[in-house]
């Protein structure tokens, strides 16, 4: 990815404090969906990454992460697999609790998504604690699948989400813009 383009995503990614919690800044993408120069670009960035890891598919979590998910997907001429909060899902399901700042939440994969080792790609809009991701990677373990890497628009260094993957990586890369 060119400077330029980085410089444009970054432009498009906006500051909003206090949202949802007191104290939280919450990093809207919208104004980056809504712009297609932007938002084009990106999906070109993620799609490449896929295909240069070797992806057999890509799963996204709800809700941005679909957004971004899916039309990658269908650029690297990949198959799209959801990962949603628990309970939306017909099962059969595979189910992984993770921590959040204040309680905790569980993801959903159903359990017949990916054929036995086939390499998967993570796509995400913002990594911060990386709890989410980590409980992705175990969802696709359990699965049966690799994983082939975690492609992130937006990565919250400070809040070193990257250490908290590298097991659940296993050395496979982690991309961010
Ligand atoms: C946000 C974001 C990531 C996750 C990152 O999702 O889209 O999925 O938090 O946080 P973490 O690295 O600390 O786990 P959120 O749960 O707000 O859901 P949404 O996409 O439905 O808004």
């Amino acid at each position: 990815i060119d400077d330029k383009l980085r410089a444009l995503l970054l432009e498009r990614i906006t500051d909003v404090f206090d949202h949802p919690n007191p104290g939280v800044v919450f990093k809207d993408i919208a104004p980056l969906l809504a712009d297609p120069d932007a938002f084009g670009p990106l999906v070109d960035v993620l799609a490449r990454f896929c295909t240069a890891v070797g992806a057999d598919k890509v799963a996204g979590l709800e809700a941005r992460g679909f957004i971004l998910a899916a039309p990658v997907a269908l650029r690297a001429g990949l198959g799209f697999v959801p990962i949603r909060k628990a309970g939306k899902l017909p099962g059969p399901t595979l189910t992984q609790r993770y921590d959040l700042e204040y309680g905790s939440a569980e993801v959903e994969i159903q359990r017949s998504a990916f054929a036995p080792g086939e390499r998967v790609v993570v796509v995400d809009d913002v990594l911060a604690t990386g709890g989410t991701v980590d409980a992705a990677l175990g969802l696709l373990r359990r699965a049966g699948a690799d994983v082939a890497g975690v492609a992130v628009l937006l990565e919250l260094g400070f809040l070193a989400g990257r250490s908290r993957l590298a097991t659940a990586l296993g050395g496979a890369p982690l991309g961010a813009v």
